[in-house]
């Protein structure tokens, strides 16, 4: 999601006429993307708006992105050389923020967050040429006691399908081949206009509009996450083989302390759904150990549901106390050795069920969509629908980007396939 925001961002500079250099000390205007989602992020922003303190005399900086919404005008004292403070939702106003900035305005700020503009953006400045990114929904309305998200991104916007549908098109005709429906929580999608489109009809929907041959998703929550959605994958095998569906926890009770509306059979029901679907979806998740009050026997459960799911793969964390959530005032904190030792827990057993279920993927064939290539290895880097990286050996040492190539799987790793290139039969 930040990837996209910065493409937005980028691409309203280029509109304005400014142009991009290669390293930071050739640039005049130097902004910073930030995340606050965890501590470690908010202090990398920090530590590195030092970096220029005395070298940037000459230059502009602007911190973007949650830390700027969720620390405000602080931002000002505590890095004075800093000349510009904006949240993700006032980027549709950053045009005008720039004007001021050339104006030699050095306090501009947009942290306003409820903001009933609708997010079209006709500057998207793409990175990749195959692949795009698009914003259905911004913000979110849960209250996960320990996410800094709605206050950082504000309340939910859905976009109007129609806004989303032609931007799917345009990006068709452009040769874009793959697009990926980003939002905090895509389920709760719901088209403003009459229409009035819920998730799953948009999904379909996208997966009909001609040129597409991939149609990903993401984030998931599973209290949204309703039936329609799976029927909808199955019926479409446009929409990819891989939902990724947050977990956090495999204990009902440090469930419902994290306010997450669902328990452990909420969630396993919405597994099986999906291991009883047409097609095989490959399952990912996230995973928070060490929240306040998780005893050892919660812990285990998230063990077990790891065992039970068998996951894909996932992302794990430990949990990090934020600003204005809930959690903050919860009692019974875990130490932080105690929280370190638990994600090492997950990650060593999740990566056993990694190599594992990769193994299994030996001998099969498999549709890749080709991102890249590793020059020194003499491969090229392939994505699956599943949503695997199969790096592959092929004849042709160029022209394969941007194209679906069939490959055969020869080894497996815990975090990708090494295959060969085979000619479809
Ligand atoms: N501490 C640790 N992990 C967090 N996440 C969100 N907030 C926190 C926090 N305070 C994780 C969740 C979420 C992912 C994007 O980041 O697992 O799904
Ligand atoms: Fe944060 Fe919960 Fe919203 Fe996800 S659903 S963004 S975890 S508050």
């Amino acid at each position: 999601m930040n990837v996209h925001d910065t493409e937005k961002v980028v691409g309203t500079l280029f509109q304005q006429g400014y142009s991009q250099v290669e390293t930071p000390e050739e640039a005049g205007l130097v902004l910073y993307n930030t995340c606050s989602i965890r501590d470690k992020a908010e202090q990398k922003v920090f530590n590195r708006l030092q970096n220029f303190k005395k070298a940037g005399k000459d230059k502009v900086f602007g911190v973007l992105g949650c830390v700027a919404q969720q620390e405000g005008e602080k931002i000002f004292d505590r890095a004075p050389h800093v000349s510009l403070v904006c949240g993700s939702a006032s980027y549709p106003k950053f045009g005008d923020m720039l004007v001021q900035l050339e104006a030699g305005n050095r306090h501009v700020t947009g942290l306003s967050i409820d903001t009933d503009e609708t997010f079209d953006t006709p500057f998207t400045r793409r990175d990749n040429p195959h692949r795009a990114y698009i914003t259905i929904i911004e913000g979110c309305d849960k209250s996960c006691a320990y996410c800094v998200v709605p206050f950082t991104r504000g309340p939910e916007r859905s976009r109007t399908s129609e806004s989303v549908m032609q931007e799917a098109r345009r990006l068709a005709a452009e040769g874009y081949s793959e697009i990926q429906l980003l939002g905090q929580n895509v389920n709760s999608y719901r088209d403003p206009s009459p229409a009035g489109w819920d998730f799953a009809t948009l999904l379909a929907r996208i997966a009909e509009v001609e040129g597409i041959r991939r149609v990903r998703y993401t984030t998931s929550h599973p209290r949204d996450f309703v039936k329609p959605i799976v029927d909808a994958m199955d019926e479409n095998p446009v929409l990819c083989d891989h939902v990724h569906l947050t977990v956090q926890s495999g204990s009902t009770r440090v469930l419902a302390a994290m306010d997450r509306l669902y328990t452990r059979d909420d969630y396993m029901r919405r597994i099986d759904w999906l291991k009883n679907a047409k097609r095989r979806y490959s399952l990912t998740t996230d995973i928070i150990v060490g929240f306040p009050g998780e005893t050892e026997a919660d812990f285990q459960q998230t063990l077990d549901l790891l065992d039970e799911v068998q996951y894909d793969s996932l992302f794990s964390f430990k949990y990090s106390p934020r600003p204005n959530t809930s959690a903050l005032q919860m009692e019974d904190r875990v130490a932080e050795e105690e929280k370190q030792r638990r994600l090492a827990i997950v990650q060593e057993k999740q990566r056993a069920i990694q190599i594992r279920r990769n193994a299994e993927m030996i001998g099969d064939q498999k549709e890749v969509h080709v991102e890249g290539r590793h020059h020194s290895l003499n491969q090229w880097i392939g994505r699956t629908t599943d949503n695997r990286t199969l790096n592959f050996s092929h004849p042709e040492a160029d022209g394969l980007l941007g194209k679906y190539v069939n490959v055969r799987v020869t080894r497996s790793g815990p975090n990708s396939l090494v295959g060969e290139f085979t000619p479809a039969a």
